[in-house]
């Protein structure tokens, strides 16, 4: 231990915050009280290719001039991760008494451009096979990291040990990285928080035993040459074991510079925020609108800073970005940014998603249906379903008022329903009203031909039909359904579609203060074969503006091993009214804005409905 000494080698030092063009600035200290003390903030030497103390010693060569860089509120010597990188001595041994012979901290201000297999910010290091030996504060891949050998640990030719951070870092953005070590223990610290510590090294430093370079911005030894690309602000070296206090106390003048974002403010707000499509275990699209023609990207990763990232130059309004080999069951944040070059047009917070369950997983999702023309009540269903954080939501259809008129799905659709729809994937049906306009089409990111599509969740798989086109035996639409619910392995099935097959309406089918009604679209009824030889649990209808539960119905009759059919299309449209009577049908229903909340667990299903005020009105359970 070099205690009672104030041994310090400030190798490179940059003045941040500076005005116009940062610059070099240094002094070199000579020896002070009982020890060496060695500081320099260098200048630029004066072929531009060197950083020279004030003393006009050399600290420092650059492998070309020298490029000094501001970037957001600090500077630093710009490298380019291929030939750019700073050489303190070719001999470590020429410089051993700026060295640390056993305690030290080095630290590096440090903004990386990009993540690599090795970089380094300081390397005075030999890494060949077994043999190991000096000190690298650098990082590997997309996380810091801090390696030391020492006399202590040698196993006969040198053994280091890379402690590693164990969260990646964000390209682009500024970091103070630290290493220290007080000849027993060696931690690694991120913007002043220790993040790593090993207490394999002990006793003196062991440096390479033939010349290493010590170097600045390069992961170098005999064989092996890493530069990194981004920027070198500030490193130095304390032949001192920082404590955790001082670590955190030099590192709070840098606290809002590691808060900075690199990307440039947005030029304008979203037509339609970022919003989940058909999410999958291992995949899901994010869609968004611009004003204006753009690129779309898209950040996402399972923990921030995000560190994956995908892009499609291609310029438009309406983008889809398809993330696909995701983990299931799995929570992953995202941001989107639609840039035109530099220019940012529209960019948005970060949101998270949950890719779908798989078998035997317990799900929870809710229901809603006829959000159409009305954003007040589809706002406060949106706001209620959130609380819940279902899994996901199903839409019934009729999602606005009139299909051709886009600023009804921009402003009494998905601007309502932005907080629920950026976290929440929502799968919808095709209502009578969307129209068959291209808006619903290309606004929704669903398999081909998407206005019919099916989606697996946990133990549930889920049968989107449009039944505003032919659905009746012999047509496409029922081919595929029928191959579909027989090919179908899944625990419980449910279909979806927009128009009810049974239904207690008073006048949709016959008015029925007048005369008989058909109770349900009798150009739908053949359907309920189908449901029951599948074994179909539920079927979740809207078009009929209010809430409809029935018994189990099977050939036409209440069954227990039958169909249950919800008609829940209350999330906005005007309510609608009952026949007089009731039907031999009808188990529960109620007239008002509502929403279902459906769990799952194995083989155990529970379903509620909420009304608007977020009371329960409807509630039962089933088991199989
Ligand atoms: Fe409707
Ligand atoms: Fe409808």
């Amino acid at each position: 231990m070099v205690r009672g000494r104030t041994a310090c080698l400030a190798l490179l030092g940059l003045l941040f915050g500076m005005a116009i063009l940062p610059s070099w600035s240094a002094t070199r200290v000579g020896p002070e009280g009982g020890g060496f003390k060695f500081s320099v903030a260098g200048k630029v030497s004066a072929d531009g290719k060197g950083v020279t103390a004030a003393d006009g010693k050399l600290v420092a060569m650059g492998q070309r001039k020298l490029e000094l860089k501001k970037r957001g509120p600090s500077s630093g010597v710009m490298l380019n991760g291929r030939d750019d990188w700073l050489v303190v001595a070719k001999d470590h041994n020429t410089i051993l008494g700026d060295l640390p012979k056993r305690a030290f901290s080095v630290s590096a201000w440090v903004l990386p451009d990009a993540a690599q297999d090795w970089g380094a910010f300081f390397s005075c290091m030999q890494d060949d096979g077994n043999t190991e030996y000096g000190i690298i504060l650098g990082f590997i891949k997309d996380k810091f990291s801090f390696a030391l050998s020492t006399k202590g640990a040698d196993d006969g030719d040198g053994k280091l040990t890379y402690l590693k951070a164990p969260a990646a870092f964000a390209p682009g953005r500024w970091y103070l990285v630290t290493g220290t070590y007080d000849g027993a223990t060696m931690r690694l610290y991120v913007n002043g928080k220790q993040v790593a510590e090993s207490a394999e090294q002990s006793g003196d430093v062991n440096y390479p035993p033939s010349p290493a370079t010590v170097a600045l911005g390069c992961y170098l030894d005999a064989t092996e040459t890493y530069p990194m690309t981004g920027l070198l602000g500030e490193i130095s070296m304390t032949h001192e074991a920082m404590t955790a206090e001082q670590v955190a106390t030099a590192f709070k003048p840098h606290a809002d510079a590691v808060n900075w974002d690199p990307l440039p403010p947005p030029k304008t707000p979203f037509v339609v925020a970022p919003f989940l499509n058909y999410a999958t275990m291992n995949s899901i699209t994010i869609a968004w609108e611009t004003a204006e023609d753009a690129g779309s990207y898209v950040e996402y990763g399972t923990s921030l800073p995000m560190t994956e990232a995908k892009e499609s130059a291609e310029s438009k309004t309406l983008h889809h970005v398809e993330l696909t080999g995701l983990k299931p069951s799995q929570q992953y944040f995202y941001r989107v940014t639609s840039r035109r070059g530099e220019e940012v047009i529209s960019r948005s917070e970060v949101y998270t998603f949950r890719t779908a369950a798989g078998p035997g997983e317990a799900i929870a999702f809710t229901i809603i249906g006829d959000t159409q023309n009305n954003p007040g009540v589809t706002a406060k269903i949106a706001e209620h379903v959130y609380a819940l954080r279902p899994d996901f939501q199903i839409h019934v259809g009729d999602i606005v008022g009139k299909g051709s008129d886009k600023r009804e799905w921009t402003e009494e659709f998905f601007k309502p329903s932005h907080t629920l729809m950026s976290r929440i994937c929502v799968y919808p049906a095709i209502g009578n009203h969307e129209e068959d306009t291209h808006w619903f089409y290309d606004y929704f990111a669903l398999p081909n031909p998407e206005n019919y599509y099916a989606f697996k969740y946990g133990d549930a798989e889920v049968f989107m039909v449009d039944t505003n086109k032919p659905i009746l035996p012999g047509t496409p639409q029922y081919q595929w359904l029928e191959k579909a619910l027989g090919e179908s392995k899944a625990l419980w099935k449910f279909v979806c579609h927009h128009h009810p097959i049974y239904s207690s309406d008073n006048d949709d089918h016959g008015d029925t203060y007048r005369g008989p009604s058909t109770w349900g679209g009798m150009q739908h009824r053949p359907l309920a074969a189908l449901y029951e030889k599948h074994n179909v649990d539920f079927v979740f209808n809207g078009h009929i503006h209010l809430y409809e539960r029935t018994h189990p119905i099977r050939g036409g009759k209440v069954d227990p091993t039958g169909v249950r059919y919800i008609t829940t299309g209350g999330s906005g449209g005007g309510l609608e009214a009952f026949a007089p009577s009731r039907t031999w049908f009808m188990a529960q229903g109620r007239i008002t804005h509502h929403y279902s909340y459906v769990t799952v667990i194995g083989r155990q299903l529970s379903f509620k409905v909420f009304d608007l005020d977020n009371r329960l009105f409807d509630s039962f359970e089933m088991s199989k």
